[in-house]
């Protein structure tokens, strides 16, 4: 049975569920504005900051929630609060810069000054000027702060939500991926360096791409001919209990050549060569699991990275119905040694807006939002590895984490 995704019911989901996606989902502006109701402001966790970006008392950061300008601050106690970046007098940004660090936060236009909490503190001219003007008598501030969202600190990570129903971070995360995600920042970490690039797509399509770990080893030629991360290693899929998160893994040291990489014609299979630059792929071992790639997603919008020894935290950002800005944060350990460090700063990268795998992804994703255009009623065929949302633990050739994005997504935009 089909049924109607957008308002307009232009959109509607054909037979086939979660192993069907209509075309037309990633370029309906009603159904763009849609998702920044019931998913960014619905019960999800977002991903605001790190931690360790605010590490003192009046320390700010801005950030994005779907949308949706947001500010993180430090308060004088210590605790962290999340607010709207949308003074209550006309709209305007209260923090234009990225980061900062104040007692209070000024809105520039009118002076109208809140605290760290979002309470709005003091009114320019509230009284008036010379006995004139002012703010009528029934003005209460306490009713004009800064829309607060709720917040939740896992792992050195900030996540904040609009919603009042949304479970605590460790239980919406599960304890599969919650666990891993211990293993990877349950520690004290150091940012090593950032940047972001535009992607040309809407941003459900990166949302499925960090989920496919079926072109992880076609599309990125260098992974397969370097034997960074293939299919015919040791590895699966682990998803959360609703399908929503996932973890894909790899283990290196299991490759076994596989005869299904020349069947497939796989052309870095047969690669054979050496790179000018070795120590691009010096590394050590840090985990006793055997586990040396890795991709975890956080439903709706973010991903942890282990490929190696690169650790890298990203996130994305809706930038209209066909552009997503891509935020990377590359981090190490705070007592990793100065070796330690290089390798992990040189194995940056292997990924990256300028690395060996991302500039891939942002054209492949593109490739799609191009190649749907004009075909809103024809849909996307997702029955690799079968039909159903279940963790794969024995392969990855399925598309089984890119069902359980569109589980979650189907409910919580009230498709099924
Ligand atoms: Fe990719």
């Amino acid at each position: 049975m089909t049924q109607s995704v957008s308002p307009d019911r232009t959109v509607t989901w054909p037979e086939g569920g979660v192993a069907r996606v209509p075309y037309g989902i990633y370029s309906d502006p009603d159904l763009y504005a849609l998702e920044q109701r019931r998913i960014f402001r619905g019960p999800v966790w977002n991903f605001l900051c790190l931690e360790i970006e605010l590490p003192d008392s009046g320390d700010y950061r801005t950030t994005f929630v779907g949308e949706i300008p947001v500010i993180v601050t430090r308060d004088e106690t210590g605790a962290i609060h999340a607010m709207v970046n949308r003074c209550a007098h006309k709209g305007a940004l209260v923090c234009p810069k990225e980061r900062g660090n104040g007692s209070s936060l000024t809105c520039v236009y009118h002076s109208w000054t809140y605290d760290l909490r979002g309470k709005l503190e003091s009114v320019a001219f509230r009284k008036g000027v010379r006995g004139q003007g002012g703010m009528p008598a029934d003005f209460d501030p306490a009713k004009r702060g800064l829309e607060p969202l709720r917040v939740d600190i896992f792992c050195g990570l900030i996540f904040g939500t609009f919603c009042d129903e949304t479970e605590p971070f460790e239980t919406y995360i599960g304890d599969a991926v919650g666990g891993f995600m211990k293993r990877n920042l349950g520690r004290p970490l150091r940012i090593l360096g950032g940047h972001s690039q535009m992607l040309h797509n809407n941003w459900k399509l990166y949302a499925e791409n960090l989920r496919d770990s079926y072109h992880a080893t076609l599309l990125h030629t260098f992974y397969s001919a370097f034997k960074i991360n293939r299919l015919d290693m040791d590895g699966g899929i682990t998803l959360s209990e609703k399908g929503w998160h996932h973890i894909s893994y790899a283990k290196r040291a299991t490759l076994v050549e596989d005869k299904e990489y020349q069947d497939a014609k796989v052309h870095s299979a047969k690669f054979d060569s050496a790179l000018a630059g070795p120590q691009l792929l010096e590394s050590w071992n840090e985990f006793d699991d055997g586990i040396t790639h890795s991709i975890q997603t956080i439903f709706p919008t973010a991903a942890v990275q282990f490929i190696l020894n690169s650790l890298a935290f990203r996130f994305f950002v809706p930038r209209g119905v066909d552009k997503t800005e891509l935020f990377w944060i590359y981090l190490g350990y705070a007592d990793d040694t100065e070796e330690q460090t290089r390798m992990r700063v040189m194995q940056s990268n292997l990924t990256g807006a300028a690395g060996l795998v991302s500039l891939e992804d942002g054209c492949i994703n593109e490739f799609v939002q191009r190649g749907v255009r004009g075909s809103a009623t024809e849909s996307a065929f997702v029955e690799m590895g079968g039909r159903d949302v279940a963790s794969s633990e024995g392969s990855r050739a399925t598309e089984v984490a890119v069902r359980g994005f569109w589980q979650g997504y189907r409910r919580l935009m009230g498709i099924a």
